[in-house]
């Protein structure tokens, strides 16, 4: 499935966890007989820091993720991501306690619409299809017909009759790409963004290439340069087959099999640690390397194991809300092929 990765798979650069290994043994053994005592799950995003990316018993893309959170056995989730995740993942499991180790881990994306915005929004485009991106909170997802990640965004669109107007948000830069890989005039896009990725510029993108100029090319669709690297391919000043825009678990699975010497990634720098387990003969380069996600790196190795000895932390959504964005999320985890991770 897509960007999860057995820990035996993997050859752990030494170079990426703060811990020494030693350190490292000790605190996810005691992680892992926690986990076991409550009958947790343990889920993180590939955007987390690289002990708490090796210590999870599941490790992906928002996508991969809900579908994880929908589907478990277990008491009780961890989730080692950014507060919409660890609601999504209660909104799918309402029976199920939800531990966020930081509540304080929210997301600016996230934070660039509120329900009565897009109530506004959709007062002023009767009939319109609302389609959210997944990086959204449970009472703008109440307010939405279908969720999507990054993963299945354009097969989202491509499920709504085609002489249906569609509402897209909240990330600008995701909407214009589903628009133009899709072909579809009657998207209005909400115009957010996120912090971190639209931080990823034009300039960014043009200084690497020169420095590397036979690297193979990863882009996030939330990135502020994916519309002038596709700009470049279709100038021709890339190559289009060693270009390609992907989810974070998209860029996992591209790297496992990349045979490129090396690749240049657009997304927050806490994926670098996955494709480089994944892959040690290619070099993984980041078009930015101050592009950290603060939020996700609230959630430290001691507050995952403060949370695991004393269940503190725990995500509510309001049943009502939850129902109503249930449908939503639903939706979209029926729609898109599992692996694909992104186009
Ligand atoms: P993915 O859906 O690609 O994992 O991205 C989540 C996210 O927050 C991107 O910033
Ligand atoms: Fe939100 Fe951006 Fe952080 Fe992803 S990287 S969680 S979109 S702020």
């Amino acid at each position: 499935m897509t960007a999860t990765v057995a820990a035996a798979d993997r050859t752990v650069p030494a170079d990426e966890r703060t811990m020494s290994a030693a350190e490292y043994e000790t605190w996810a053994a005691e992680v892992r007989r926690l986990a076991d005592e409550r009958g947790a799950v343990v889920l993180a995003h590939n955007y987390q820091v690289p002990e708490i990316q090796d210590v999870a018993h599941f490790t992906g893309d928002s996508l991969y993720l809900s579908r994880v959170a929908a589907e478990t056995d277990a008491r009780e989730i961890v989730f080692c991501g950014v507060h919409f995740m660890a609601e999504t993942a209660k909104i799918l499991s309402p029976d199920k306690t939800v531990l966020l180790p930081d509540h304080a881990a929210g997301c600016s994306l996230a934070d660039s619409i509120t329900a009565e915005q897009l109530r506004e929004w959709k007062a002023e485009h009767p009939g319109a299809v609302v389609v959210s991106y997944v990086n959204t909170t449970a009472a703008v997802k109440a307010e939405t017909d279908i969720c999507c990640t990054s993963s299945n965004a354009a097969d989202v669109v491509r499920s709504i009759p085609a002489d249906q107007g569609i509402l897209f948000l909240p990330d600008q830069f995701l909407g214009a790409h589903v628009k133009r890989v899709t072909g579809r005039s009657n998207i209005s896009i909400w115009a957010g963004e996120c912090h971190v990725h639209a931080g990823i510029s034009p300039a960014d993108v043009r200084s690497q290439i020169a420095a590397h100029p036979d690297a193979e090319i990863l882009v996030h669709p939330e990135c502020g340069c994916t519309t002038s690297v596709l700009d470049l391919v279709s100038h021709g000043d890339l190559p289009a087959d060693r270009t390609r825009v992907l989810s974070t678990g998209g860029m996992v699975t591209a790297a496992a099999a990349s045979t490129a010497g090396q690749v240049l990634v657009a997304t927050e720098i806490g994926i670098l640690h996955q494709l480089r387990s994944l892959n040690s003969t290619t070099e993984f380069i980041p078009m930015n390397a101050r592009a950290a996600c603060r939020y996700m790196k609230m959630i430290t190795p001691a507050k995952l194991l403060h949370t695991l000895r004393t269940g503190e932390g725990a995500i509510d959504v309001d049943p009502q809300t939850a129902a109503r964005a249930r449908r939503a999320v639903e939706a979209m985890i029926a729609i898109g092929e599992p692996g694909r991770g992104g186009e």
